[in-house]
């Protein structure tokens, strides 16, 4: 097996500045908002993980089954010597596309991308081992402002599964598919992973499960402003909600205020005022139509090869090729 390399465009202190940045935007904003990457350091990475096992949240699982049935007609048209994947967490339904890859042709290299380096050396140690002829080539980066440190050179298809692309909001989404065609070549691919609008019977329990998993998910950014911000957020004291928005087409998760609080970020010199009640955005999770999505990809500079969806339509893969 050769060891996995790492390319860190994020060190610790870069994490510290882009959250400081955040963080007074979004605690001095009406209403206040926090973006969801910050969810994602060792403990939130391991939360995320615990929540893909969760009997209410559907969407790991529908990937994955639909990707398993689909993975050998992606990988007959992708013939990719590159997988890219951004946001790749633990990769788990990523070893499904390097086997299919690898089976179909010419696989040499996988990019696992990711913000949080636990998660991102967890997975490209793994992967490394599980497949030992494959150069494997971690890049810890934020992919809203590095895609062009991606490796160029072999045919490319980038990855972003998991639905990831729904925590953009609309505008910043669009910038994000055209800056994803800008750094492939005519001809290479995007694998794009996205929930479907559902029942939000079904939906709204995926992210306010029985257990509190996904509650201590999005409680967890509190912990990561009081451990990296010297903040003193007691993060108990705030209640998750995720409330399906019908008109925007989004699940948003929100944390609640049970008391008035003042809560002061040392390393901000900032003190923030919550009142009872008071509720904080951090995080929408849009949910797609096929026809919405691939209008989105078309506008971004992609043409739509395939789009697969799982039996109860609560999941798409679409394949789409840089025009
Ligand atoms: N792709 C995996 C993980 C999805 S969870 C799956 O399908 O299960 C979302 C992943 O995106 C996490 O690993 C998180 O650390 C990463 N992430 C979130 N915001 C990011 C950002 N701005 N830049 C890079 N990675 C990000
Ligand atoms: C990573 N992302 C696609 C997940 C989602 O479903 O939006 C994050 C998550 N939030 C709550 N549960 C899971």
């Amino acid at each position: 097996m050769t060891a996995p390399t790492l390319e860190i465009h994020l060190t610790d202190d870069d994490l510290t500045a882009a959250l400081r940045s955040d963080a007074r935007a979004g605690l001095t904003a009406s209403p206040k908002t926090l973006p969801p990457k910050w969810f994602y350091d060792a403990r939130g990475s391991e939360l995320f993980e615990a929540i893909t096992q969760l009997p209410e949240y559907y969407p790991t699982r529908t990937e994955r089954a639909l990707l398993e049935q689909v993975v050998g007609e992606i990988a007959r048209i992708a013939r990719a010597e590159v997988l890219v994947e951004l946001g790749s967490g633990s990769a788990a339904k990523t070893r499904l596309l390097l086997d299919a890859l690898s089976a179909a042709g010419p696989l040499k290299t996988y990019v696992p991308q990711d913000v949080s380096e636990s998660a991102l050396r967890g997975a490209a140690a793994e992967v490394a081992a599980e497949f030992p002829g494959l150069a494997v080539h971690g890049v810890v980066s934020d992919f809203t402002d590095t895609l062009h440190n991606l490796p160029r050179g072999g045919r490319r298809m980038i990855a972003f599964l998991g639905g990831t692309i729904g925590n953009f909001a609309p505008a910043e989404r669009a910038e994000f598919l055209t800056a994803i065609a800008q750094v492939l070549e005519p001809g290479e691919q995007l694998l794009l992973g996205a929930g479907l609008v559902i029942d939000p019977s079904v939906l709204v329990p995926a992210y306010d499960d029985a257990a509190g998993v996904t509650a201590e998910f999005n409680r967890n950014v509190l912990y990561v402003l009081n451990s990296r911000l010297r903040a003193d957020f007691d993060p108990e004291a705030f209640r998750h909600t995720a409330i399906w928005d019908a008109a925007n087409e989004w699940i948003e998760m929100r944390l609640e205020a049970t008391r008035d609080m003042t809560v002061a970020v040392a390393d901000l010199d900032l003190t923030v005022e919550f009142a009872a009640g008071e509720q904080m955005r951090t995080e929408i999770s849009a949910k797609f139509r096929v026809d919405g999505l691939t209008a989105e990809l078309d506008r971004a500079g992609f043409t739509t090869e395939h789009a697969w969806t799982d039996p109860l339509q609560r999941f798409a893969l679409v394949l789409a090729e840089r025009r």
